[in-house]
């Protein structure tokens, strides 16, 4: 799926009278943004990132040409920025709220793992909203327009399905949500007890592993369209 999509990506782009660029091309970027630190510093396999590479300027063109002129984008687990960056990067004009309660830390050379998320997306912070705590307590009173959601906080049954109950009713009809992990017990029961996969899918993640037994696909991709 993520490959054909690809050449749909590329087809848009043209038609759009945009060159089309392939990952390498993103991850030379997003090498170079990084500064100082080495890889990708996220939690997303490779193949997913490959799909998010392609997928993201799909995005970046329908948001466009639906006149969203900046589009809002609501991370659950922004960790230290890998996924976020790709999101901005991408994304033109998109604000990011950015969730997470910085458990983990000190962090390597930084304090704290909120430290080393300033760091990294330093040329992006004019664009960041944060929203620091945990994602079920600030879910209960969120209010903000969501045009694309990334659910990747903490992947327990009960937070999963609070994360999904409290934000997908925010998105907009036609917005898309992402929820990684989708192989783990408590995010894969909370998908199945939330019912969103009513929604249109766009990725499902395959269960094929590589030779030492490690999950190559994780990302579940939805568009919200009919339904609540
Ligand atoms: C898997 S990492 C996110 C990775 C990031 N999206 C990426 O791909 O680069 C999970 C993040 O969720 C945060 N987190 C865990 N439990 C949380 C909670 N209950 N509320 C808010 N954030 C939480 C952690 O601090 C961590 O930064």
């Amino acid at each position: 799926m993520g490959y054909k999509f690809r050449d749909e990506v590329k087809n848009l782009l043209t038609r759009n009278g945009r060159e089309y660029h392939d990952e390498e091309y993103y991850f030379k970027i997003l090498e170079n943004l990084r500064g100082t630190v080495n890889g990708w510093g996220g939690w997303s396999t490779l193949r997913d990132r490959y799909f998010l590479a392609d997928f993201l300027q799909l995005v970046n063109l329908e948001f466009a040409l639906s006149g969203i002129k900046t589009p809002k984008i609501t991370e659950i687990g922004v960790f230290r920025g890998g996924t976020s960056l790709m999101f901005l990067t991408i994304i033109e004009n998109a604000v990011l709220h950015a969730i997470d309660n910085w458990s983990a830390g000190p962090f390597e050379d930084y304090k704290t793992l909120k430290h080393a998320f300033l760091h990294d997306m330093s040329c992006f912070l004019d664009r960041v909203i944060f929203h620091d705590g945990d994602s079920q307590e600030i879910g209960k009173t969120w209010k903000e327009e969501i045009n694309l959601l990334y659910i990747d906080g903490c992947h327990d049954y009960e937070a999963a399905k609070a994360d999904i109950e409290n934000f997908v009713p925010h998105v907009t009809q036609g917005g898309f949500i992402l929820i990684d992990d989708f192989w783990m017990d408590g995010v894969k029961k909370a998908i199945d007890e939330t019912d969103i996969m009513k929604f249109d899918i766009i990725k499902k993640p395959s269960d094929e592993k590589d030779g030492n037994g490690t999950t190559l696909e994780k990302l579940l991709v939805l568009r919200k369209r009919g339904g609540k």
